[in-house]
């Protein structure tokens, strides 16, 4: 189910026959709303997971959206080369609930399955790639930056020493034993977070992609981010802020001073919009610039 659905419709704003560009499309729950309230031929939707794509072409194809299936950092540089721009952006991030819920992808602690986590399956490096091949210093800094893990050192210790590791069972374990002391989730939860976040390369694509977000938005355009983790969220807020403001060559407008989170109306029918936050901002006109 899409997350803060209704928010996301009111800050990009969607009018008939504007462009749209999904970053993150998934399954189209957010694309077939803005489908629906702009008539629109002009949609260009882009996800890594073929899964997902699969399922956008049996939605969208008939309706002549552009689908593209790859990571969104190679998507955007591509569409900025061929010049496009766009009325409403919309970037969704993190995994889908299909990603949770099929055990065979290995993002889940709660199902068994291989430890596998990539979005992409093209993608050669898996997270049992990491956990078996990666010396402890490299494993303790992904734990430390990614996961926010205060016992990083601790469990890449205990992973070494249990090599090779197969599933998240088995991962979920070792670390729920090397852990100690009390959690109020599970004690695997920010080891999860952390490979997945470097099997993906979250960050640097956030980072690196959202500069170009905001070229690829026309004059008056809109732009909407959803994240899932403060690492995530701390990279939407620094650049949405440092390319807003009062300056002479200010490029955005934030439409949203705080990050918007769900209600408990929504809290209660979708748990996954637990973490999520939602940033948005408008393209500034030149001839609006203060
Ligand atoms: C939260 S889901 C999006 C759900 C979608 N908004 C909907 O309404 O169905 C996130 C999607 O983004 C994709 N994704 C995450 N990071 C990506 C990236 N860097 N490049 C392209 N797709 C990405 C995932 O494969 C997943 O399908």
């Amino acid at each position: 189910m899409p997350v803060l659905m209704s928010e996301t419709l009111q800050y990009l704003d969607p009018k008939p026959d504007e462009t749209y560009l999904d970053l993150t499309a998934g399954y189209g729950g957010h694309a077939g709303a803005v489908r629906a309230l702009t008539n629109g031929r002009a949609v260009t939707l882009v996800d890594r997971d073929q899964m997902a794509i699969s399922q956008l072409k049996e939605r969208f194809s008939d309706h002549g959206a552009e689908i593209i299936h790859s990571d969104f950092l190679s998507a955007s540089n591509q569409l900025v080369q061929n010049g496009r721009q766009y009325d409403m952006i919309l970037a969704d991030l993190g995994v889908s609930s299909p990603h949770l819920n099929i055990a065979s992808r290995g993002f889940a602690i709660s199902h068994d399955g291989p430890l596998d986590m990539r979005m992409d399956q093209t993608q050669a490096v898996t997270a049992a790639d990491i956990v078996n091949t990666y010396d402890e210093e490299d494993l303790v800094r992904i734990l430390r930056v990614y996961g926010e893990e205060p016992r990083a050192k601790r469990i890449a210790q205990a992973i070494i020493q249990q090599r090779p590791l197969t599933t998240t069972s088995q991962l979920a374990k070792i670390v729920a034993q090397a852990y100690r002391g009390y959690s109020k989730t599970h004690p695997a939860t920010r080891t999860f977070q952390a490979l997945r976040i470097a099997v993906n390369d979250e960050l640097r694509q956030v980072e690196q992609a959202l500069p170009l977000w905001i070229r690829l938005l026309k004059p008056g355009g809109r732009l909407a981010v959803i994240s899932f983790h403060s690492l995530e969220d701390r990279i939407v807020k620094t650049i949405l802020a440092e390319r807003a403001g009062k300056r002479y060559d200010a490029e955005l407008q934030l439409l949203t001073k705080r990050p918007v989170v769900a209600t408990k109306d929504e809290l209660v029918s979708n748990p996954r919009a637990r973490s999520a936050k939602l940033r948005a901002a408008v393209k500034i006109k030149i001839n609006e610039r203060g």
